[in-house]
This record gives structure tokens, C-alpha cells and sequence, in this order.
């Protein structure tokens, strides 16, 4: 049994191992309907619980379909309606629902939520985002990159705006998969300093560079995420918006890039503040295949977390 914390708590032969199995099972259903089961019933027997405290549309539907689509069955619960949002222990709650479930994927605020389920459950659990990380998105990036592009390692990834949860599972996945990451952003939002130590120590060039012109010059992939995350008070939004103005993702940024770079966005994205339309839309974009590849990514690392 395998817990999926982290993108930097996971063996990179494993991540390397799911990447590749994600593939496969993708080719395997091409042109099914989305509701037709695989060839193999890897959950069969199996229920899946998912528990959001955080809203969502991709990380959802994703793990729910994928469940189904390898026989397993799922079971989705809000935090607010649970004892948990009511004051019973993570502990206990874990203890308990290992007596009926056997995985667990939870997006929580606090990453002590993550970690201490991990802890007490006997089953594994799966980090669906929380305030500081959010690696599934991560490792269906990497994914997509190399579907369109052939191997990451050694590519230079420029991230836009905010150092945010999904930037620091980018500089993790930078230290794991071998690439170089570019953080173009305002000081007050640099990546926590762990984030980059982690990407540095295993052997990855991380560079800050305040200025976004520069930034994504050479850049493989330019990726842009919301510049007020979920777990941000709304009352930060004016300033977070003038500060990070510069750092908007257009088509005069992207012409910076290399001519084949790609551009990403892990959604929800909210055109014309952190990205125009016309790069979303346009010729660099692979956004709906990073969303697509939710799916296939995460039914690997769900293969992996069961040993299935
Ligand atoms: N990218 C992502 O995790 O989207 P959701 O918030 O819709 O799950
Ligand atoms: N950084 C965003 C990602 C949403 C998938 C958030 O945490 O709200």
C-alpha cells in the first residue's frame, strides 16, 4: 500500500513507472465512450472515498469517472457534512473510514489534514490539493508535455504569477523529472524557499527573474495559474491583481517563448486577468489535454497506491 502525498515523497522510478502506465491506458480506450469500462477490472470490489472541503469541477468528476471506468465505485463527500468539519478528529475519522473504504482521496486546506489521514488510515490516501500542494495536477502536466513534446527532463518550464500550491508541486516535479524551472512573479509571492531548495538539491536550475519578458525567453512551457487561489482571503484581490498584472500571460509574452513552447493552465482559469483568451485558445495551448489527463494520470496512481 502506497500513500500519494507528494510529487517529492514519491520514488521517481514510481512517478516515471505512472507516467508511462497513464499512456498506455489512455491509448487503450481511444475512441470509447467515456462511460465504457477498461478491458481490466483493476478496482473491481472496490469503493473510493472523495472528500472536498474545497470546491471542484476537474479533480472530481476526474476521480470518479476513473474509478468507474477500472470497477470500482466511489463514494463523494463534502467535508462541511461530515463529523470532521464538526469537530471529530482526522485521526478517528481515518480509523473509521478504513473499515469501509479502501482508498481515500481528500482536498483540504491545511496539509497537517493530508498528512495526518495519512497517518492513521490503513488505506492509502491521495492528496487532491491542499493549501500548499497539489502534485495529481503535476504529474498529468508532465504527461501532457510529453505527449506533445517527447521528454521533459532538461526542458526549461517557465511558471507565471503567483508561487502558489501548484507551482511548488511543479518544483518538486522539476527535481524528480530532471527539468529547470523559471519563477517570474512579484517578491511578495516567491515560492516558499523549500520548494526551490528541494528542485536545487536534486539537480534542477531554478532561476527567479522578476521580469516576464525575460523569464520566458527559451521557455519549452509557459504555465499561468489563478492569481487568487481558493485558499486566499478575497480581501487580498485588488492588491494581488496590481501586483500581478505583469505577469498576465498574453500573446505578446508568448512570442518570447520558444516558437514551439507550449502554454498551460490547470483551471479554472479566468481570462483576461491571469491569461487572454487568444493564448488559451491559440496554437501554444494544450490545456483540454492537461484536463483530460487528470483522468488518466490519476487512475495510474490509483494502480500504484492499491498495487493493482
Ligand atoms: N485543476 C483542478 O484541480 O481543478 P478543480 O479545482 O476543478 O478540481
Ligand atoms: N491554485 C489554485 C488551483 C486550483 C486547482 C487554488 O488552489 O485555488
Amino acid at each position: 500500500m502506497n500513500h500519494f502525498l507528494d510529487i517529492h515523497k514519491t520514488d521517481p522510478a514510481d512517478l516515471r513507472a505512472m507516467i508511462d502506465h497513464a499512456g498506455r491506458m489512455k491509448q487503450a480506450r481511444l475512441g470509447r465512450p467515456k462511460a465504457s469500462p477498461d478491458d481490466d477490472q483493476p478496482l473491481a470490489g472496490r469503493m473510493v472515498a472523495l472528500i472536498f472541503e474545497k470546491p471542484s469541477t476537474r479533480t472530481r468528476v476526474s476521480f470518479d469517472v476513473g474509478v468507474r471506468q477500472m470497477g470500482g465505485e466511489t463514494m463523494v463527500l463534502s467535508g462541511s457534512d461530515m463529523q470532521l468539519g464538526h469537530g471529530e478528529t482526522i485521526a478517528d475519522t481515518a480509523r473509521v473510514l478504513s473499515r469501509y473504504v479502501d482508498m481515500i482521496m481528500i482536498r483540504t486546506f491545511d496539509e497537517t489534514v493530508l498528512t495526518e489521514m495519512a497517518e492513521y488510515a490503513d488505506v492509502p490516501v491521495i492528496n487532491g490539493l491542499t493549501d500548499r500542494t497539489h502534485p495529481c495536477q503535476i504529474m498529468a502536466d508532465v504527461m501532457t508535455y510529453e505527449e506533445h513534446r517527447g521528454p521533459i527532463a532538461g526542458r526549461k518550464v517557465v511558471w507565471t504569477g503567483d508561487g502558489n500550491n501548484v507551482c511548488a508541486s511543479f518544483l518538486h516535479a522539476a527535481g524528480q523529472f530532471g527539468f529547470d524551472l523559471t519563477f517570474t512573479g512579484p517578491a511578495q509571492l516567491d515560492p516558499e524557499d523549500e520548494f526551490v531548495g528541494f528542485a536545487r538539491q536534486q539537480g534542477s536550475t531554478i532561476v527567479i527573474e522578476r521580469d516576464a519578458q525575460r523569464a520566458v525567453q527559451e521557455a519549452d512551457l509557459v504555465v499561468a495559474d489563478t492569481w487568487v487561489s481558493m485558499h486566499d482571503a478575497q480581501s487580498a484581490r485588488e492588491r494581488r491583481h496590481n501586483m500581478l498584472r505583469p505577469y498576465q500571460v498574453n500573446a505578446a509574452l508568448m512570442a518570447q517563448a520558444k516558437p514551439d513552447a507550449l502554454f498551460m493552465h490547470c483551471l479554472p482559469a479566468h481570462r483576461e486577468e491571469e491569461v487572454t483568451s487568444e493564448v488559451m485558445d491559440g496554437p501554444h495551448s494544450v490545456i483540454w489535454d492537461e484536463a483530460e489527463n487528470r483522468l488518466h494520470a490519476q487512475k495510474a496512481i490509483m494502480r500504484w497506491c492499491l498495487g493493482v
